[in-house]
């Protein structure tokens, strides 16, 4: 009895991790947006993590289809000055949800 309890149990945590494993780590680890978007300015380019924004949030925060890749749910149009569209738009009304430490600082995503 112990021993089909343990197996089960063993199991159950395998496909636990196999489960999460297959969630997270989908599309590029990272993501150059200025050279993606062809973003012409001064402000250095904003290499997003793709992979590490995966581990704590649904694919469907980010793009129309549950299972990730293909449209954002947000049309990201205007590009320039910091009234660009990722700021107002995408990046910054998240990272304020949820409370994210500096979330709207220059420097936390733009190195320069
Ligand atoms: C926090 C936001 C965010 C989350 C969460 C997210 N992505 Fe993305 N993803 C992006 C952005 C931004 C891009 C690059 C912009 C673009 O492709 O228009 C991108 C690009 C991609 C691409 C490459 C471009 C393409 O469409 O083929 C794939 C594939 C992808 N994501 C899959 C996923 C999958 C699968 C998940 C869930 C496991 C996921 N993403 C979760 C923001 C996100
Ligand atoms: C749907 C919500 C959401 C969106 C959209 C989002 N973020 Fe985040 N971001 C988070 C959360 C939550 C954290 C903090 C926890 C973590 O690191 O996963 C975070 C943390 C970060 C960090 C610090 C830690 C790290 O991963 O490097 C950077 C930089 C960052 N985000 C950049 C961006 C950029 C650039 C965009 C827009 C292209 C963006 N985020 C869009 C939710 C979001
Ligand atoms: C949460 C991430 C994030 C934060 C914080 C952020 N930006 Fe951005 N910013 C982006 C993204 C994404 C783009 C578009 C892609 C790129 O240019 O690499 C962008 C583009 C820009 C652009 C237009 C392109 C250019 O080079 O001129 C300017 C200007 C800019 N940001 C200034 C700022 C300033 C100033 C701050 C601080 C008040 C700031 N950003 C904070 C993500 C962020």
């Amino acid at each position: 009895m112990k021993y089909y309890v343990s197996i089960s149990t063993f199991l159950s945590l395998a496909l636990v991790i196999t489960a999460s494993t297959v969630l997270a780590g989908q599309g590029p680890e990272t993501i150059d947006l200025k050279a993606t978007y062809k973003v012409e300015g001064k402000k250095s380019a904003v290499i997003f993590s793709h992979h590490a924004h995966q581990e704590n949030l649904e694919c469907s925060k980010c793009h129309k289809s549950s299972a990730g890749g293909g449209p954002l749910v947000v049309e990201i149009v205007k590009l320039t000055t910091t009234k660009n569209d990722f700021h107002k738009k995408f990046c910054w009304p998240c990272h304020v949800e949820m409370k994210v430490p500096k979330g709207k600082s220059c420097k936390t995503c733009h190195p320069k």
